[in-house]
């Protein structure tokens, strides 16, 4: 089994996309589905999990089974159903889920069950979540049973080597941008502000940068340029300094922090669902005159 995980926002549902897409780019029959991508039922209890997986498997007449109740011998169906469907890889997004399964012998329930069927039907399973999910790696029993384990990230501006793989990816949304003259995003006027705006999650660089590229396209513009960038910033945060028009020496980068959190250093699930943790706001000076 293997375990992927990360903070919201990381970019974990779309890398499940993009193996389905991939995995879907092949030929296949229309019974089989080589990659099922599941999720740990809202209704909370075993029958229902194993439904859900079913229904995910879109096999005709799956539905009957939301209607017609569970009959027997649910996992020897879905083992079947696997079977039939040619499935290589079961995906179950938003494991965390299966932390609201309250007690530990019910967690150790599905725990049970799903490591049957991946046995049964030989198909390996891949569980993805937030570190919130990654709790379940304290439990040895789970721990054993996940063998890879996968962490992804926010991007970091600290550490060089990390500061070049954000550099690199703005690059790369730069050129792909539908404008005759791409930005140079990864240019230090560009780059530094946004990552001060968006303290390097995704989501929010690409939120930002969509509206500035909206804001260039209206006025028929052939680049985005900082100003566009600006006023997609006031347009969207609208309280407080406007981080594009402030002088670098002005500027504190926060970045999220990439330890793990596990049960010692949070108290609550609450805490541990809901409780980003930030770096102390960085000035470029320290940042930069750290080797
Ligand atoms: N490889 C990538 N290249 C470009 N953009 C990406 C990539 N991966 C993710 N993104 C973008 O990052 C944002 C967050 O991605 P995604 O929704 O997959 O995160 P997530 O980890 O599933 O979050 P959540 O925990 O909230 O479900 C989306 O806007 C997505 O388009
Ligand atoms: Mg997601």
């Amino acid at each position: 089994m293997y375990f992927n995980h990360g903070r919201a926002g990381t970019g974990k549902s779309a890398l499940i996309d993009h193996y389905k897409a991939k995995s879907f780019a092949q030929e296949f029959t229309s019974t089989q589905r080589p990659v099922l991508v599941t999720r740990i039922s809202a209704k909370r209890d075993l029958d229902n999990t194993l439904v859900q997986m079913l229904y995910d498997l879109d096999l005709f007449g799956a539905s009957q089974y939301r209607r017609l109740g569970f009959g027997p011998n649910l996992e020897q169906k879905l083992v079947d159903a696997l079977k039939l469907t040619k499935t290589e890889l079961i995906i179950i997004n938003e494991f965390q889920k299966i932390l609201e399964y309250k007690s530990e012998q019910e967690r150790q329930a599905i725990g049970n069950l799903l490591k049957y069927i991946s046995e049964e039907a030989q198909v390996p399973i891949a569980f993805v979540g937030t570190p919130l999910a990654a709790q379940i790696c304290e439990d040895p029993q789970w721990a054993s049973r996940l063998i890879r384990r996968r962490r992804l990230k926010h991007f970091c501006f600290k550490d060089i080597n990390e500061r070049r793989y954000y550099l690199s990816y703005l690059k790369g949304l730069a050129s792909r941008m539908p404008v005759e003259f791409p930005p140079d995003l990864a240019s230090p006027p560009f780059a530094i502000p946004l990552f001060a705006a968006t303290r390097g999650e995704n989501r929010y660089i690409k939120t930002l940068l969509q509206e500035a590229l909206i804001l260039a396209l209206q006025e028929k513009n052939n680049t985005v340029s900082l100003a566009h960038l600006s006023a997609a910033y006031t347009s969207l945060v609208s309280e407080g300094v406007n981080v594009f028009e402030l002088p670098f020496e002005q500027l504190k980068l926060i970045e999220i922090e990439t330890t793990l959190c596990s049960n010692s250093d949070m108290k609550t699930l609450d805490q541990a669902a809901t409780g980003t943790q930030h770096t102390k706001p960085m000035n470029l000076n320290d940042i930069l005159s750290v080797k």
